[in-house]
């Protein structure tokens, strides 16, 4: 069964190939018209979403397939007290590939764990988003025609932001990249992507709150939104939300051909005046992912041959039990208390990863 669950289940070559595929489709577009004829996509959204939803219901249907689904929990079963593992187990029977998103950690692991087609993570609470990535890879293909060789930073809530830290993973696969990662001290990048990543890699990265000042040197800029609903106090949010606002003044001193990107949606870390500088790449980026979905949908489908990594290495302890209070295993009913070993030695969570070992 072919998942994508995170970015790592792609290897370089597999999202090198995704890139080649979603530039044919953009140019030839009818050569794929019927590629999914007779074909479902279920979206099955828990959470919010305007780009991701959307864009992967327009994929399916210039692939020539058909979509079912809903948009919000609230709409769904689960508003009755259905499981996650239920709800799946019925909707994988009605359809032929499902993408979800959900608020919780790791459950994507728990629908694949559980479904008869290919399950799609199209954002897991703060932990992935590798659609987004992948798009993002896409962009930055298309805007600078390499994806080697780069200064990225990466400014905003690097705590919470789950695209960044797929997007980070997925660059670590690529030559001599550097970081530049720009934050309050209370949204820094996770502690696991910088030593399980970057360190294990000696990948060079550097810490800073400083926007203006890192500017001058970066070749891609990546701003994310600081997320308001991952906040367990408002008040921090409200103090932190507009820490950084890029605008035109803050770009005079920034290379000539810049890539400013954004997952969007944007709140006010992006001045509406930046948006008509030929450098601003985030309304080409959303359209890119439509693009970059339909190249997803044809390889989980079985259009393209690939391997994917198997998420089934894990091990039963009864002893240990996740502690990230934001895990699907807290919620969801009747989940073996599953756990992984890292390269590094760690027992991690085998649904949201995190790091259990100390417990
Ligand atoms: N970038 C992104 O995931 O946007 P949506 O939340 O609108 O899907």
């Amino acid at each position: 069964m072919k998942n994508l669950i995170g970015i790592e289940d792609f290897s370089k070559e597999e999202i090198d190939k995704l890139i080649e595929i979603s530039k044919d489709i953009m140019t030839n577009k009818t050569k794929y018209i019927d590629k999914c004829k007779g074909k479902i996509l279920a979206t099955l959204f828990f959470e919010p979403s305007t780009r991701t939803r959307l864009s992967f219901e327009s994929a399916m249907l210039s692939l020539g397939g058909n979509v079912i689904g809903f948009s919000s929990a609230s709409n769904s079963s689960t508003s009755k007290g259905e499981s996650l593992a239920d709800t799946i187990k019925v909707v994988s029977g009605y359809s032929d590939i499902i993408a979800m998103r959900h608020p919780k950690e790791g459950a994507p692991v728990v629908a694949a764990d559980n479904s008869n087609v290919p399950i799609i993570n199209a954002g897991d609470g703060g932990h992935n988003h590798p659609t987004q990535t992948l798009l993002d890879l896409l962009t930055i293909s298309k805007e600078k025609g390499h994806i080697d060789d780069l200064v990225v930073g990466l400014c905003g809530d690097l705590k919470y932001g789950r695209t960044v830290h797929s997007l980070v993973t997925a660059l670590s696969l690529y030559s001599n990249i550097r970081f530049v990662f720009i934050s309050p001290k209370e949204l820094k990048m996770p502690e696991y992507v910088k030593t399980t990543i970057l360190d294990k890699k000696g990948i060079p990265y550097i810490e800073t709150n400083d926007l203006e000042g890192s500017i001058p040197e970066l070749d891609v800029l990546y701003m994310t939104r600081i997320q308001r609903e991952r906040f367990s106090d408002i008040a921090v949010y409200e103090r932190l939300k507009d820490v950084y606002i890029l605008d035109k003044k803050k770009l005079e001193n920034a290379k000539k051909d810049l890539s400013i990107l954004h997952p969007l949606p944007r709140v006010n870390e992006i001045s509406v005046d930046v948006d008509d500088d030929q450098r601003a790449c985030y309304f080409r980026q959303a359209e890119n992912g439509r693009y970059m979905r339909m190249a997803i949908i044809l390889k989980l489908l079985g259009e393209i041959d690939f391997e994917n990594k198997s998420h089934d290495n894990a091990i039963i302890d009864n002893n240990l039990r996740c502690q990230n209070d934001k895990c699907i295993t807290l919620e969801e009913r009747g989940l073996k208390p599953l756990v992984i070993k890292d390269d590094n030695g760690k027992i991690r969570c085998k649904y949201c990863e995190h790091d259990i070992s100390v417990i």
